[in-house]
């Protein structure tokens, strides 16, 4: 098949675009992206989830470094990326069999597991914890760059620190371009919200962050799975997150995000009424296909099918972006069911407006 291999003219960071299948040309870009890493380098790669900044795992320098590309605080810990189980030797202390049962069942795949790390794995990268966050990414070009790093790969989103995550290799280049050595273009990704966070350091499992991997499919492999408090809803000052990620304000735009949920046939209706009280130019709203036809008021961008969540986590952060492109000061969009993958969504979308929801 015809691939178009394509190395940027510009100087400071490497772009590659590498298609799914890897043609051999392909392959050399990877095994110097892997070499990149092996020097302390930093390379943003394609996930199934959103593109991530990555950097040698066990390496403290690189780690400082993507703290300092993303203007990252540094006590929020980074995910440490394997491409085959036997590389948990590196990372984990001590691997407990429901641990082994969740990889069994979704690795390669948007789950990201805690464990207690080996003395190894440097603070630098823990963000300070005794723990260590690891995940097996299901994309081709992702495992195949950590094979050939050969080391174990911390990665962020490669966005900047409070941007929308990255779905596609443009995003990455608007945020990050001359800040890192280089970026493996593999296209968007598939899924468009970042893994789900399982906590198994204590008795029972404890989802800190939602994802694809909902709490229906954990529940079939894991006995007692529970959601950490401080992702149930409003942030109460007096619940310390977990995930010292979830803290803090993030995928959010420039302009003012409002979430307006219930009833989705009467959803257009206070939309409209909502955005008329601004400037036409400053309006902006999110909307899916079954409602599209019922704004005409604003710059309006439609992210999929109600019926398909998938297509909605896919172009959630991506439509974040071009409201901040647009420069639209106040953004609506239709809220979610909190079921399955609209759990994530809802989660996604309540940070981003700072919690700021409308009910119909
Ligand atoms: O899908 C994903 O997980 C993407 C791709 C690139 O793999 N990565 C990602 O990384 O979203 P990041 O750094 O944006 O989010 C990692 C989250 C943060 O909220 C962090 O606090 C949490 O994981 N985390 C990492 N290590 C942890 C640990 N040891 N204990 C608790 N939370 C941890
Ligand atoms: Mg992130």
């Amino acid at each position: 098949m015809f691939s178009e291999v394509v190395k940027s003219a510009m100087p400071d960071t490497i772009i590659y675009e590498i298609s799914k299948d890897i043609t051999s040309e392909e392959y050399e870009y990877i095994r110097e992206a892997g070499s990149v890493i092996r020097r302390g380098g930093l390379v943003a790669f394609p996930t199934e989830t959103v593109y991530g900044l990555g950097g040698d795992a066990l390496n403290p320098a690189a780690s400082g470094r993507i703290y300092s590309a993303k203007g990252r605080p540094s006590d929020n810990p980074l995910i440490a990326h394997i491409a085959d189980i036997s590389q948990l030797d590196m990372l984990a202390y001590e691997v407990p069999d429901v641990a082994m049962r969740l990889m069994k069942r979704f690795w390669p795949g948007p789950l990201t597991i805690i464990l207690k790390k080996k003395k190894e794995v440097p603070y630098e990268t823990t963000g300070g914890l005794d723990t260590v966050a690891v995940r097996m990414p299901d994309n081709p070009i992702a495992l195949a760059f950590i094979r050939e790093a050969g080391v174990p790969i911390a990665a962020p989103s490669a966005n900047l620190s409070g941007k929308p995550s990255p779905t596609n290799a443009w995003h990455v280049r608007c945020d990050l371009y001359g800040r890192i050595d280089m970026i493996l273009d593999g296209g968007p990704v598939n899924i468009g919200i970042e893994s789900t966070i399982v906590d198994l350091t204590s008795e029972l499992p404890v989802v800190l962050r939602p994802g694809y991997i909902d709490m229906n499919m954990l529940s079939e492999v894991a006995a007692g799975v529970e959601k950490d408090p401080a992702i149930l809803g409003v942030p109460d000052k007096n619940i310390r997150p977990k995930a010292p990620g979830m803290k803090y304000r993030h995928y959010a735009p420039e302009g003012e995000l409002t979430i307006v949920s219930g009833d989705p046939d009467r959803i257009p209706e206070r939309i409209n009424m909502l955005a008329r009280r601004h400037d036409e130019a400053d309006v902006g709203v999110i909307t899916t296909d079954e409602n599209r036809h019922r704004y005409d008021y604003g710059k309006v961008v439609c992210i999929g099918e109600r019926r398909d969540e998938l297509s909605v986590a896919r172009s959630l952060y991506g439509a974040l972006r071009t409201m901040d492109e647009y420069r639209i000061k106040y953004i609506y969009v239709e809220g979610f069911s909190d079921e399955n993958l609209g759990d994530a969504i809802m989660n996604r979308l309540m940070k981003a407006a700072g919690y700021k929801i409308i009910y119909v």
